[in-house]
């Protein structure tokens, strides 16, 4: 194991994953705005270890984000396994619906468990999501390979399956094996093929190959470990490759959802600027959410040696 890894978790012993039963706290907070939840930013201004924290933070972040540089590679070869600093991780406050866990000053959501499965299949998504417009700005191509990470029981990845068609395949990535169980009979139920279910990590999505796109639909706030996770992904990612983040528009206090299950484009862009990826363009179609699309930096390493044999 790296050693960044192993500092990460003795340094972290919080993450330990937290089985919260967020589908009903999901299904209740749908439809209404939760006002009294303190907004990230003002939950303790004055508290002066706060800001020296977030000093620290800030710090901390922006040495990651060049030992993930150097993670990742120099001039397009493979850079020697070297000793790292643990990501810039700060453990602060716990608000009601978080880990304590911040990240570029933003405190990571639990997860979702499989028990909230049923959410996710609502018939109201179709209005509240329009994943039709989303399917359009994805721009797939018959034939591309796509990952669908945190992808629950599929609602995108069968959509994204029709579009790559018969020659192209839409990897299904979850941490939850009941969440596989459910794709993988919604994806027999719609006589899908194209959809391979992985079952990846809190730190890597296991990618078998290397891919055109990824789609990470309401999940992005909810990884524990989104430095791994990202520089997981980029390793992962063709060269012009996407990354394609929805996100519920955090701007917008009218979306009705808990500020924790929510992003700002401007936190998004933050936390990408670390990474060998570039900001595209974020489509604001959609009635709730907002789609940000990266695009693998032109020239970035790529130490993945089946780049260019796989599709
Ligand atoms: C709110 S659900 C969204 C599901 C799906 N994207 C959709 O829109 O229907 C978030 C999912 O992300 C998964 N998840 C959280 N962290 C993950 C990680 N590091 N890798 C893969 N999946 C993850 C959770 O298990 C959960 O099923």
């Amino acid at each position: 194991m790296n050693l960044f890894l192993q500092r990460a978790a003795a340094e972290f012993p919080e993450t330990v994953i937290h089985f919260c039963p967020l589908s009903s706290e999901r299904s209740e907070e749908v439809g209404r705005v939760v006002p009294d939840e303190p907004s990230i930013r003002k939950a303790h201004p004055e508290d002066s270890p706060y800001l020296l924290r977030c000093a620290q933070n800030h710090f901390r972040c922006l040495a990651w984000g060049l030992s993930l540089s150097l993670l990742i590679g120099a001039n397009g070869r493979a850079a020697p396994e070297r000793e790292l600093p643990a990501p810039g991780y700060v453990t602060g406050r716990k608000t009601r619906d978080g880990t304590g866990k911040y990240y570029f000053d933003r405190e990571i959501a639990h997860y979702m468990t499989h028990e909230g499965a049923p959410w996710l299949d609502r018939p109201e998504r179709e209005v509240e999501e329009r994943p039709d417009l989303v399917l359009q700005a994805l721009q797939l191509k018959p034939g591309d390979v796509a990952a669908d990470i945190g992808c629950g029981t599929g609602y995108f990845s069968w959509r994204m399956a029709q579009a790559v068609g018969a020659q192209g395949r839409v990897y299904g990535v979850e941490i939850q094996q009941e969440m596989l169980d459910l794709l993988a009979g919604k994806m027999k139920e719609r006589a899908v093929t194209n959809v391979v279910g992985v079952l990846g990590t809190i730190e890597d999505p296991k990618l078998p190959q290397s891919v055109d796109l990824v789609l990470m639909v309401d999940v992005y706030h909810e990884f524990s470990h989104p430095a791994e996770m990202m520089a997981a992904i980029c390793r992962r990612l063709k060269p012009g490759g996407r990354v394609v983040f929805i996100e519920y528009r955090g701007e917008d206090p009218a979306v009705p959802i808990k500020p924790l299950h929510k992003m700002t484009e401007a936190q998004l862009k933050k936390e990408m600027s670390v990474l060998p990826l570039t900001h595209v363009v974020t489509v604001e179609t959609l009635p709730r959410q907002h789609l940000v699309i990266f695009q693998k930096t032109e020239g970035s390493p790529q130490r993945d040696k089946d780049t260019k044999t796989n599709r």
